[in-house]
């Protein structure tokens, strides 16, 4: 348990995706975030109860980007910047200044734990400011794989229905399916919360290790 890294989530995602796929409005989703915080609080505290000394607990990713919302979107807030749905970003911010308040709490009630914080929502949110500089192709709110439209997105025909087919390469596309980020922005993130947490660590390999993970 000492020695092993423990991750814990990312928890609440869900939570958000499948209020907003119905009827829940942003307002009534802001009621949420410190019933999420708490169950997120209460598995790192059980995890450092057994033992765990290094727990990396991911932030929310930016619900607004997300093809599956922006294709349910009605509304016309969007960032003129990044297309993304505003009221929803604000919300994940919301839910990540209420989770590193929470952090800092269980860290200085447990000085010999190292609690980590991943920055998904910096990460990803990088990722669409700036997709060339990072490999991916111009558009990086559509997805890969599922129906037609702006986003690529349709419900009732979802990645893998009849009728929907696989980008040529995925690996310049953010969103896999709509829902559920591609390899290639799961390398990102994890590269950034590597860079950020432990840059000494990543020094310390060699150029093709890193090279292997994608993290140059
Ligand atoms: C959303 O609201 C409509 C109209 O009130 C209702 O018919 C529908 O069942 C609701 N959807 C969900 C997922 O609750
Ligand atoms: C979504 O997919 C269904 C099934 O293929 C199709 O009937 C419908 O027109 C599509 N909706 C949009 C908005 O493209």
């Amino acid at each position: 348990m000492a020695s092993s890294l423990f991750i814990v989530g990312e928890i609440g995602v869900n939570d958000y995706l499948v209020a907003f796929a119905g009827n829940t409005t942003v307002e009534e989703a802001r009621a949420f975030v410190p019933h999420i915080v708490g169950a997120v609080r209460s598995v790192v505290t059980e995890v450092i109860a057994a033992g765990a000394r290094t727990v990396l607990v991911p932030g929310m990713i930016p619900l607004g980007c997300e093809p599956q919302l922006l294709a349910l979107d009605q509304s016309s807030d969007h960032d003129p910047a990044s297309g993304c749905i505003k009221p929803l970003n604000d919300l994940a911010e919301l839910h990540n200044r209420a989770l590193n308040g929470m952090l800092r709490e269980l860290r200085r009630a447990n000085p010999r734990t190292a609690i980590l914080y991943a920055d998904l929502y910096g990460a990803v949110a990088d990722l669409i400011a700036s997709p060339r500089k990072y490999g991916f192709r111009d558009k990086p709110l559509a997805a890969c794989c599922g129906g037609s439209g702006a986003y690529n997105f349709n419900m009732t025909a979802f990645c893998g229905a009849a009728g929907t087919a696989a980008c040529a390469d995925p690996s310049e596309y953010v969103s896999w399916d709509g829902v559920h980020f591609t390899e290639a922005a799961n390398r990102h993130t994890a590269c950034a919360t590597l860079k950020a947490n432990s840059p000494a660590l990543l020094d310390s390999w060699t150029a093709e290790a890193r090279r292997r993970i994608g993290c140059t």
